[in-house]
């Protein structure tokens, strides 16, 4: 211990900054992670000498190169990470599937969006409690790697559902280190939470309580957690923290908002720029409602388009002078749940189409694709950002949409979004199932008065760039080192 290859700040997270792909008869392609968060993180970490962020290989040639790394960083052979030391693990691919398709992204995430169907789905038998099994190994590998690489009292930033049970396995491990843990999602209320097996119900609670502080985005997702934790652990609540067993877990609420400057810098680069000519060309004179996610199911894609629907249904003023551009990125398509869902919103987009459409207009720009540059752009052209999700941890798009649009857009706001208790004053918030209510959210978003909408507008991108991904983290960061020292013993 305390050697001086160890590090005292490391972050634990499924998905790493780096993808490494194999490129035929040339050497690896290496990518950066793009997102703000990632290069928030990455910025934080660079003021820390010697930090590591360990991470999960997530393809067959990244395993074959965190194998031959041997427990070193990925620069070790030859992998260029930039400044920051990259441990990936090459975690077995039955065990990783078992536990990122199966657990992390079935159960957790299901339980977090409130997404089952409950005469249908959750199922727990036999074949579900292997996946549990390899969710356990996978996070033993993760609390392995981060106690061998931690410095005495080195501080551990773990990331979100995929590694629930890493704060208490890798205090276990090492009493001495100080741990942190952030969930990026909501957190399932404990009645939705309680159709858990109760051991594993149990389990996931204590794992995430092994840390010293918890992090979340929304007030709303901390009650959730405490009161899975009085429901299910008998564990008292006081002054915003979890008493337990002697000891006492801070929850504590950290909005993530985003990096203006160096967003709208982005929206600014010549392939952005392109797709906002060649999208300028499809607009013409209508007034824009963009929309931009994942094909998630928790983002509510469907439900959007029918209220866009029956908004042209019922002010058919605005055919001809409207066009919504959706942009949804394929996620997720190992499960098949999620293929169905793209293809369900590939059908409501062509009735869309041929209800409405005529030889000079098209109600809608859908597209199914990676598109960031065209996404930047159809932000900065919008009037109406639709953001409707059933349940969202934050939701940056809304706020990437506030600082990008050039034109006061309004948000139409799922009140279920992380982003809600922040810019609800001055965004349209509404109920995720109501599309009706949406619809009409929609047609007062279109209708609002210009000076209404540029006060609002002006208020919102301020609220929208507070909490920048650099001073989010450090503010994390410096949660978890005020908590008092352990000494080894
Ligand atoms: C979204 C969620 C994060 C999560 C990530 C995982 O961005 O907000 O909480 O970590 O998805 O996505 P992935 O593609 O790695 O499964």
């Amino acid at each position: 211990m305390g050697s001086p290859e160890r590090a005292h700040l490391l972050i634990a997270s499924n998905r790493g900054p780096v993808t490494v792909e194999a490129v035929e008869g040339g050497e690896d392609e290496v990518r950066r992670g793009g997102g703000g968060l990632v290069s928030g993180m990455q910025t934080a970490l660079a003021a820390s000498p010697g930090a590591v962020w360990v991470c999960s290989a997530l393809s067959d040639r990244e395993r074959v190169l965190a194998r031959r790394a041997q427990g070193r960083p990925l620069s070790s052979v030859d992998v260029d990470t930039g400044d920051i030391a990259v441990r990936m693990l090459p975690i077995d691919s039955g065990t990783f599937r078992r536990a990122y398709n199966g657990i992390a992204n079935s159960t957790l995430w299901y339980l977090a969006h409130l997404l089952y169907e409950p005469a249908r789905s959750p199922v727990f038998d036999a074949a579900w409690t292997r996946q549990w099994r390899s969710y356990e190994r996978y996070n033993q590998e993760f609390a392995d790697a981060l106690a061998q690489d931690a410095a005495e009292g080195a501080t551990v930033m773990v990331q979100d559902y995929h590694l629930c049970l890493v704060p208490a396995m890798l205090r276990e491990r090492r009493p001495d280190v100080r741990i942190g843990h952030f969930t990026h999602t909501p957190f399932a209320p404990a009645l939705y939470f309680s159709m858990l097996p109760d051991d594993v119900a149990r389990q996931l609670l204590l794992g995430m309580l092994g840390a010293d502080v918890l992090g979340f985005h929304d007030p709303r997702w901390v009650r959730d957690f405490q009161e899975c934790c009085a429901t299910v652990l008998g564990a008292q609540i006081e002054d915003g923290a979890v008493a337990l067993g002697g000891r006492r877990i801070e929850c504590r609420v950290f909005p993530l908002g985003v990096d203006a400057e160096e967003l709208v810098a982005r929206s600014r680069r010549r392939d952005a720029l392109a797709r906002y000519t060649y999208l300028e060309s499809i607009v013409g004179d209508c007034a824009v409602i963009a929309r931009v996610d994942r094909t998630e199911l928790s983002k509510n894609i469907l439900r959007g388009l029918q209220a866009y629907r029956e908004f042209l249904r019922s002010h058919p003023e605005w055919q001809g002078r409207v066009i919504h551009l959706a942009f949804a990125y394929p996620s997720r398509y190992d499960l098949p749940e999620y293929r169905e869902y793209a293809g369900a919103i590939e059908r409501l987009g062509r009735e869309i189409e041929d209800e409405f459409g005529t030889d000079d207009w098209s109600p809608l720009y859908l597209q199914i694709a990676d598109d960031l540059p065209g996404s930047l752009a159809a932000m900065r052209m919008a009037d109406v950002l639709l953001i409707n999700p059933i349940r969202d941890g934050m939701n940056l798009v809304v706020k990437e949409g506030l600082v990008l649009s050039e034109r006061d857009a309004v948000a139409v706001l799922s009140r279920m979004a992380g982003a809600a208790p922040e810019l609800g004053a001055d965004a349209l918030l509404v109920n995720p199932y109501d599309v009706s209510e949406t619809a009409d959210a929609i047609h007062r978003a279109l209708t609002m008065p210009p000076e209404e909408k540029a006060e609002r507008a002006s208020r919102q991108r301020v609220a929208a760039g507070a909490g920048d991904p650099v001073s989010w983290f450090r503010a994390q960061i410096e949660a978890v080192e005020a908590v008092p020292a352990r000494p080894v013993v």
